[in-house]
């Protein structure tokens, strides 16, 4: 059985049923889960800096040659594809006094020159020009490289860990659901658009990732019309989760039997969550929002960079004008619907209304969020 056709006979089972994936009970997390900053130091520390962590997509730099930039939670990075097509993250700082050496946001070169004093570096890293060295003194170049991290891609994705020296098993971390990620063929997609966004804390805004429970309040008007409201399909790999909702079409399954159902991807949506922070949601009609959440440098604060990605590059007006009408209903649904909301989550956790959250059986994705952090982290 397809997987698409497995989560469509779910997602029917529980809309005829009136049910949902559940989690055996309600969870408690304690309010100082979200606010205390020791706590908070020492998450993001486990989880974020020396955990690997999504940071692009494969299609991001496709070829042998191309670069990106970003700067991930304070961290200045230059991701290259090299002349064999392997992949990699360094420090985009200057080995000589520090300056940000590669400047644009994005390209295609092999070297990139510092623009502070011209030492320049090749894009596996290697120190292979020091202007004026006669005069500077004689510089050790296999130990003066651009600092590289960790890096592996797996399924169109990139994974760093942001910890200088600190290797990781990307295999062992994904286990099973690279297949599943792998599905998904990221590296087949276009990217659109790319854009920042600004949110409230880490654990408020992922936990708005993490359930439909709030899609027919929040989202009326943009994709709750689209899909089935506190219906959620769960499941896990490890610490990753895929959650599947139901689409408003899918009563119409029930005219037939599953063997004669020509396209069951028609009749749900599936959400791919990246443990601690990336969620991928391909929606009907060649179109797929990609968020990476990155928390900020306190509890409060989180930095999400979207993409919107096209299954073709769109080739005519209406292709173009279908897309960006899925761009603008998602930067609706995520910054004006989501974000505002946990904005309000946000502003009033130290109001005293409450010492705990209750998470509820119908948020089983919520729950397993914060199972996975305290694993993470140690707690
Ligand atoms: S800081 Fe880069 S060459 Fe001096
Ligand atoms: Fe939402």
């Amino acid at each position: 059985m397809s997987d698409a056709l497995e989560l469509a006979t779910r997602a029917l089972e529980h809309f005829n049923e009136g049910t949902t994936d559940c989690a055996p009970s309600q969870m408690r997390i304690p309010l100082n889960a979200y606010t205390d900053e020791s706590r908070f130091v020492a998450e993001r520390r486990a989880v974020f800096l020396e955990s690997p962590i999504a940071i692009a997509l494969s299609l991001e730099v496709p070829e042998p040659g191309d670069f990106q930039t970003q700067t991930v939670m304070g961290v200045p990075l230059l991701i290259t594809r090299d002349r064999d097509a392997t992949v990699h993250c360094f420090i985009n700082v200057c080995r000589h006094r520090g300056a940000k050496v590669c400047q644009q946001d994005k390209g295609h070169q092999t070297r990139f020159s510092c623009p502070y004093h011209a030492w320049t570096y090749s894009n596996q890293g290697e120190l292979i020009g020091v202007y004026g060295e006669d005069s500077f003194g004689e510089v050790d170049r296999a130990a003066m490289g651009l600092t590289e991290l960790a890096c592996e891609e797996r399924a169109g994705v990139i994974f760093v860990c942001l910890t200088p020296g600190k290797a990781f098993d990307i295999d062992h971390w994904l286990g099973e659901f690279v297949g599943k990620l792998g599905d998904q063929q990221l590296t087949d997609w276009h990217l659109y658009t790319e854009r920042y966004l600004d949110g409230s804390g880490w654990k408020a805004t992922m936990d708005g990732y993490l359930e439909v429970y709030h899609h027919d309040s929040v989202h009326g008007k943009t994709v709750g019309p689209h899909t089935v409201g506190n219906l959620l399909v769960h499941d896990t790999w490890g610490a990753h989760q895929r959650m599947a909702f139901a689409r408003r079409n899918i009563t119409e399954l029930n005219d037939s039997a599953p063997s004669e159902w020509k396209e069951p991807e028609s009749f749900i949506r599936v959400v791919h969550s990246v443990f601690p922070n990336l969620s991928i949601s391909a929606i009907l009609g060649g179109h797929c929002l990609v968020g990476f959440i990155f928390p900020g440098e306190t509890s409060t604060t989180t930095v999400t960079r979207q993409l919107i990605l096209s299954a073709e590059v769109p080739a005519t007006e209406d292709a173009t004008q279908a897309i960006e009408t899925f761009s603008q209903m998602t930067l609706q649904a995520v910054r004006d619907e989501d974000y505002v909301l946990v904005a309000t989550v946000q502003g009033a956790l130290g109001s005293g209304a409450n010492d705990s959250f209750l998470i509820g059986r119908n948020e089983p994705a919520v729950q397993h969020y914060h199972r996975m952090i305290a694993e993470v982290a140690g707690k």
